[in-house]
């Protein structure tokens, strides 16, 4: 039984198909990208697994249960986490603070909150930061903190909306090195990216190619990038040369 399944799920907002009878799966401890240009549907993918939003059509299953009506809330307790393409940490508080914010969802205990939230600040390399105010962070490093919140409710499924936009490529290889370890920690991922950016498809098992939200192209990432459908569709000659 896969951990993630997406069968015929279409989300439509007044006119507008967002979503067009997407349907994969994600496995245990599996690395799956979601490709597509701005507007392909990627986060309305996530905003519906996570609840915020609902299918007009299809179903959603996660660990064997029915979540197409979950509400957010739910979705995080079963084990659902994600990040958000507009990061969005509250200032204020510390690095730390802000990710024990996420292990607050599995125990009440302000001193467990804290250890395991330094754990995932080890893991993500941010132990330099811990004490820092959020807002002070620059990017790359609030984009790791959107995802040390979400690891430290502990998933184990994690939605990475677009968390290696605006980073240098040096900062998103770095990044790339850190999520190709979340299968040992019993975590699979779904990211979403605009551009088919060889570090991030580099750590996927599978891509899923979406164009205006239908889903024009599925396989290993090797084989997607060359298919000519993808392609055509939107990355162009001049794009492959340049990123392939
Ligand atoms: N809440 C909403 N109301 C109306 N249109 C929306 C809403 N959310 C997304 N859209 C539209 O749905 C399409 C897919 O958007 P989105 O899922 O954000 O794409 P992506 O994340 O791949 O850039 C876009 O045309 C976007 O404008
Ligand atoms: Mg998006």
């Amino acid at each position: 039984m896969p951990l993630l399944e997406v069968d015929r799920v279409s989300k439509r907002f007044g006119g507008l198909r967002a979503v067009s009878g997407a349907s994969f799966s994600i496995g245990e401890k599996e690395i799956v990208f979601l490709v597509g240009p701005n507007g392909a549907g990627k986060t309305t993918l996530f905003n519906l697994i996570t609840g915020f939003i609902h299918p007009d059509e299809g179903r959603i299953r996660f660990a064997g249960t029915d979540v197409t009506l979950i509400t957010p809330n739910r979705a995080a307790r079963l084990g659902i986490g994600r990040t958000f393409q507009i990061v969005k940490p509250l200032g204020s508080l510390t690095v730390l603070e802000n990710v024990m914010l996420g292990a607050f969802l599995h125990t009440a205990s302000r001193a467990r909150a804290a250890h395991d939230a330094r754990e995932v600040l080890a893991y993500l390399r941010m132990e330099a930061v811990a004490a820092a105010t959020a807002r002070d962070l620059p990017l790359a490093m609030l984009k790791r903190l959107e995802i040390a919140r979400a690891l430290a409710t502990r998933p184990k499924l994690i939605l990475l909306d677009e968390v290696v936009s605006g980073l240098s490529t040096a900062e998103a290889m770095a990044l790339a090195a850190l999520l190709q370890k979340l299968p040992e920690r019993g975590v699979a991922a779904v990211g979403g990216v605009e551009h088919v950016m060889r570090v991030v498809v580099s750590i996927a098992n599978r891509v899923v190619v979406l164009d205006h939200g239908a889903q024009i192209a599925e396989g290993e990432p090797h084989d997607v990038v060359r298919m000519p459908a993808v392609v055509e569709a939107y990355l162009g000659a001049k794009f492959r040369e340049r990123h392939l």
